[in-house]
């Protein structure tokens, strides 16, 4: 049975499934080895496979009081089987998935896996060398860099080279690659023109009467469309003017609003396009740097956690790895990120049950009709 149990946090939630993974073992006589159990974090992996244990060790002491021998017996197996049971980390269910099929992922069977320090000292000295490669090459980047106070602080361009490994995480949890950033970027669209506005001026003037709230409007445009150089100018003095809103006379709510759509749009693209050269600059800074750690990554035949992720489920969907189990259990599910996700419901098939434990009340994920409990 596929089941779903959301409840928060010391409800039992643990509990239910390590007492599931017992009755699974003891009384259906499944094999520990074919139930996966994942969770999220090493400490959280050591205390289920301890519950585990402990459950087993409780049940061997039970069903020999009772001279349940076979039950006992059954006991002993498993925790004799438990060291080579798949209970851990999702990380460490990749790790192991990518070691048997190393070269079907493209990697060679003695690859490394980047730990905490040795993934942020890498990256952390590409986003450096980047960074001053950028800064004598990319007067957008200098731009950019002397905005934001970066050149000639003490912590040099660390605002910067640090916000890089939190862009490459939120990229990485939104499903987003970041090979090609520069293309992400939208390019600024054309600004209202300064016939956008006059039509406006020309619908005030058929207007039989302006109220009060509409001439400030009707002045601004009549003494400023005429005398500006540049849709740019005239968008930025209109806004400088805080216009309120107007409407109450007849036939003048449609153009107020038709105004005051015209003028957020000019401003936002406005502002938009007076960014994009530094929005760019930053993109292209990502963009190199994404690449270069990749090319570090490969050179050195390492990989870290979330190319892991990708590998394994790209390895899972092309069924060039299929591994067989009875149940995939999951505890802490509210922390998988998208391809964390993926890689669960690759792992779900006709034979296999999916059993998920989590304390959001809400999941974002859409899962394929599990039965809640
Ligand atoms: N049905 C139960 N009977 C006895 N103890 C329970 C039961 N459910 C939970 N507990 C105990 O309550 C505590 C919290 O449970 P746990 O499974 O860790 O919660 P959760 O995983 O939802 O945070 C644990 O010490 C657990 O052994
Ligand atoms: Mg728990």
């Amino acid at each position: 049975m596929n089941i779903v149990y959301n409840a928060s946090a010391g409800t039992g939630k643990t509990y239910q499934v390590t007492g599931l993974y017992e009755k699974l073992v003891l009384e259906e006589n499944i094999d520990p080895r074919k139930i996966l159990l994942m969770t999220f974090t090493e400490n959280a992996a050591a205390e289920l496979r301890m519950r585990v244990a402990h459950r087993f060790q409780k049940a061997r002491r039970t069903a020999e009081q009772h001279d349940d021998f076979e039950t006992a017996e059954r006991a002993i197996t498993a925790l004799n089987h438990l060291p080579s049971a798949p209970i851990g980390t999702i990380h460490s269910f990749c790790t192991k998935l990518l070691r048997e099929h190393a070269l079907d992922a493209g990697l060679s069977p003695a690859f490394s896996v980047l730990q905490g320090d040795e993934h942020k000292e890498l990256l952390d000295r590409i986003c450096r060398e980047e960074l001053l490669q950028k800064l004598e090459t990319d007067p957008d980047f200098r731009d950019l860099c002397s905005g934001m106070h970066i050149i000639g602080t003490g912590g040099f361009g660390s605002s910067i080279t640090e916000s890089i490994p939190k862009l490459f995480e939120a990229a990485d949890s939104a499903g987003i690659t970041l090979d090609h950033a520069v293309n992400l970027l939208p390019s600024p669209q054309s600004l209202p023109s300064l016939a956008d506005f006059s039509s406006i001026l020309e619908r005030m003037k058929e207007l039989p009467k302006l109220t009060a709230k509409a001439q400030p409007v009707f002045q601004a445009l009549e003494t400023l469309i005429p005398t500006v150089g540049s849709p740019e100018e005239l968008i930025e003095k209109l806004s400088a003017l805080h216009l309120g809103k107007f409407g109450a006379g007849k036939g003048q709510k449609p153009i107020s609003d038709d105004f005051f759509a015209l003028l957020e749009n000019g401003t936002n693209t406005l502002g938009y396009t007076q960014r994009f050269p530094a929005a760019k600059a930053y993109a292209e800074y990502a963009q190199i740097v994404y690449r270069k750690f990749k090319q570090a990554k490969h050179e050195t035949d390492a990989v870290d956690f979330a190319d892991q992720l990708h590998m394994a489920a790209t390895l899972l969907k092309s069924g060039k790895a299929k591994p067989e189990f009875r149940y995939v259990i999951v505890d802490e599910v509210q922390d998988t990120s998208r391809i964390q996700c993926e890689l669960i419901q690759s792992l779900w098939n006709e034979e296999t049950y999916l059993v998920i434990c989590g304390d959001k009340k809400q999941s974002i994920y859409t899962w394929r009709g599990p039965i809640r409990r």
